[in-house]
């Protein structure tokens, strides 16, 4: 089941609110590769020239194993400066402005997002993946409803996500993170009492849920890598959304 019984103590710290729901490994290391791969792709053919040359010639010069089998994961992503992060995001007001009304115009989505490429995904490149498809479906079979929209966000080493709420005015109650490549820290703030925090570390593979309580009332950030040890690169997360009015039910919790 995932479920909050699946949280393992090495994962958690403070007390979980209700509605998030954690899988910490939930993808293998071949599917997380495919994922990665896969991601990776897309983003990098909808980037400019310029960085799709420098990318090119750090490949060759690197002579990099990326792709390999047994290469480490990390390896897929190249050096920060092959890829054109962004400093600031205007990445929630981008996407959602159209839906908003004037109460989420004002701007306090921006700036939200450090570091970070990112674009909204309307296919995946299933032909050129062939283990896509497969893991891909493995994930559909969790997602509480359907009618969804998909981002890829691709954080930098030095990238992090500020406290927000997702604009609500965009997408409907619950949200899914699938997360790949290095660990990085989601900490979860109640929007009413601040002192209620828990911090929730996302390893590669990991997906996370959050739905009504959570995704509503409580805040939730990505913290900087100086925050963990561990997490010295590159993170992506594949962020899957239900469009608002498509989220009538939700199962209680849902079986891997
Ligand atoms: C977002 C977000 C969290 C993550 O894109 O709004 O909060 O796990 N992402 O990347
Ligand atoms: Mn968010």
């Amino acid at each position: 089941m995932l479920s909050r019984r699946l949280f393992s103590l090495a994962n958690l710290r403070g007390t979980i609110p209700s509605d998030f729901h954690f899988v910490p490994d939930f993808f293998s290391v071949s599917e997380q590769r495919t994922l990665l791969s896969a991601a990776l792709e897309r983003l990098d053919t909808a980037g400019s020239r310029r960085f799709q040359k420098r990318r090119k010639n750090s490949r060759s010069s690197l002579n990099s194993t990326a792709g390999i089998c047994e290469a480490p994961l990390s390896e897929l992503f190249l050096p920060d400066d092959c890829y054109e992060f962004l400093q600031v995001s205007s990445y929630f007001l981008c996407i959602w402005r159209r839906h908003d009304n004037a109460k989420f115009a004002e701007g306090h989505y921006d700036g939200v997002i450090h570091n970070y490429r990112e674009m909204h995904l309307t296919s995946w490149p299933t032909a050129e993946f062939p283990g896509l498809v497969p893991a891909l479906s493995r994930l559909q079979s969790v997602l509480p409803s359907s009618n969804i929209q998909t981002h890829l966000l691709h954080l930098a080493s030095d990238g992090e996500i500020l406290p927000h709420v997702d604009n609500v005015s965009a997408s409907g109650r619950w949200i899914l993170g699938v997360s790949l490549g290095s660990d990085r820290i989601l900490r979860l703030e109640s929007c009413a009492n601040p002192d209620e925090v828990a911090e929730i570390l996302l390893p590669s593979g990991s997906i996370y849920i959050q739905s009504d309580t959570v995704r509503y009332q409580y805040k939730h950030s990505i913290l900087r890598n100086s925050a963990f040890a561990n997490g010295a690169g590159q993170r992506m997360s594949i962020m899957i959304r239900v469009s608002p009015s498509y989220d009538r039910t939700i199962p209680n919790l849902i079986s891997k």
